[in-house]
């Protein structure tokens, strides 16, 4: 028995039958397609000495980034251990089984490492391919989200029938790097291979974002919403993006609405992924000076039950710890700082975990729960002082951008006129179409007792950005 993948590689305990499954799931992994688990499982019963199909199941747990998630990853890869031990799987098998039992183990970037090895040998298996750079955004490795596609892709040609899903990958990596036109070109290049390519959409959304085309953005996810927010398990965070669209170019009340709709509702699933979006938007408002405490104290109340008493990973603690703040809950967002110290204080464990908590994820949820106490000074130095190594706790910069939002915020709230206009200058430079940005440059400016000149002439393109910004969407 041995069949091979539509990429021309050969597993020797492979059926045609569970081949075929498993090329279904492999993509509908890709895609985020909710009926992915049910394929892959159908693989599994149709082909259980297959390892690929339990791979591509166990990083969907790890994904989850918690522990009783990580948990079912071990125990997929323990009922894989007969499998593993015959010695009849595959190089590749091999290498993912290593790759998985190093992120069970915490060594998130140990296991990013073994995949992208494989890609040097194997540049054309998919699922390595994938789940690398998925392995790269939670570590936060913003060149190798490019570069271990750039790495693989030319072993491809247009008509392999997961190419779509390499561009989708590229495409995102190259946003990360500031590459936002080429994002948006290799993105809907993506799009013409699979138009529910939901990470191809996310990486077109992410480049209009960090330029700052907030009205772009909104038609953009708006006219597509039948393929990416149906049946999609990363429905939620395409949504958060639309929502940040909405927000930067002032309808907060649909940015609100999206968050009902959208992001945090009744039948959403109270895990740490969907969560880590919630509060996130929730965050962005509080810090703006509007009062979301009504939907934040909910939210509030949904980490207590998610969140792991000792630190999984700290991007998810620094979202817990936000929704605790915006709730009005300052004693749970102490709580998460003090299993973070209490972490620390037991000593380093060898994880990816304990460190990203020690360089990022613990000066991080402190300066949250400042900006909640109103120490806004303390605040604004401890995140200007890490901003340069942020990346390191994982996301993107989008996702990162929450950090730069609350150091402008308590920089403007704190009375410091000259960090605050030099923050709001770097974003005007950056992103100079963005509404948001020109709004707290005038802020700034106002603060640091500019001219009135200058002061208006900011209020007036803050003004004119968002008036485009409606009509662009609406187009
Ligand atoms: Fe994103």
């Amino acid at each position: 028995m041995a069949a091979t993948d539509p990429q021309g590689i050969v597993f020797p305990t492979a059926s045609d039958r569970g081949m075929a499954l498993y090329a279904q799931g492999v993509q509908q992994m890709s895609f985020f397609q909710a009926p992915v688990l049910e394929t892959l499982d159908a693989a599994i019963a149709e082909n259980p000495e297959f390892g690929m199909p339990h791979f591509a199941k166990a990083y969907m747990m790890l994904y989850m980034t918690s522990p009783e998630y990580t948990d079912m990853a071990a125990q997929i890869m323990a009922g894989l251990r007969g499998v593993i031990d015959t010695g009849r799987l595959s190089a590749v098998e091999q290498a993912h089984a290593a790759a998985i039992d190093a992120w069970v183990g915490g060594d998130l970037r140990g296991a990013a490492a073994i995949l992208d090895r494989l890609g040097l040998d194997q540049p054309r298996e998919i699922l390595g391919l994938r789940v690398g750079h998925e392995m790269d955004f939670f570590a936060g490795n913003s060149r190798n989200l490019r570069d271990r596609v750039a790495r693989q892709i030319t072993a491809w040609s247009e008509d392999d029938p997961h190419y779509g899903i390499v561009l989708g990958a590229l495409a995102f990596g190259l946003e990360e790097n500031g590459q936002y036109q080429a994002a948006e070109e290799t993105g809907m290049r993506a799009l013409a291979h699979h138009p529910k390519d939901a990470w191809a959409v996310h990486a077109v959304a992410h480049s209009f974002e960090m330029r700052g085309m907030t009205g772009e953005g909104i038609a953009f996810m708006t006219t597509r919403t039948g393929d990416w927010a149906e049946a999609n398990l990363f429905a939620g965070h395409n949504w958060w993006h639309t929502a940040l669209f909405q927000l930067d170019s002032g309808d907060i009340d649909a940015a609100l609405k999206t968050y009902d709709q959208g992001i945090f509702f009744a039948e959403q699933m109270r895990v740490a992924v969907t969560m880590l979006d919630a509060s996130a938007l929730l965050w962005r408002l509080h810090v703006d000076g509007h009062d979301v405490s009504s939907r934040a104290e909910p939210l509030s109340g949904d980490w207590k039950t998610v969140l792991p008493e000792v630190p999984h990973y700290p991007f998810n603690d620094m979202h817990a710890a936000m929704a605790h703040v915006a709730g009005g809950d300052m004693a749970g967002a102490e709580h998460v700082v003090a299993r973070m110290e209490h972490y620390m204080a037991a000593g380093d464990d060898g994880t990816n975990a304990w460190s990203m908590t020690r360089r990022v994820g613990l000066p991080v949820a402190r300066a949250i729960v400042d900006f909640g106490a109103g120490r806004y000074a303390e605040c604004a130095e401890t995140l200007y002082a890490l901003r340069g190594h942020a990346a390191e706790f994982g996301g993107s910069h989008a996702q990162r951008d929450a950090l730069d939002r609350t150091l402008l915020a308590a920089a403007l709230r704190g009375g410091s006129g000259s960090m605050a206009r030099a923050l709001a200058s770097e974003r005007i430079t950056n992103a100079p179409r963005n509404p948001f940005n020109w709004a707290r440059f005038a802020d700034a400016l106002t603060l640091a007792q500019a001219p009135a000149p200058r002061i208006t002439e900011a209020r007036n393109r803050a003004d004119s950005l968002q008036r485009e910004a409606m009509q662009t969407a609406m187009a």
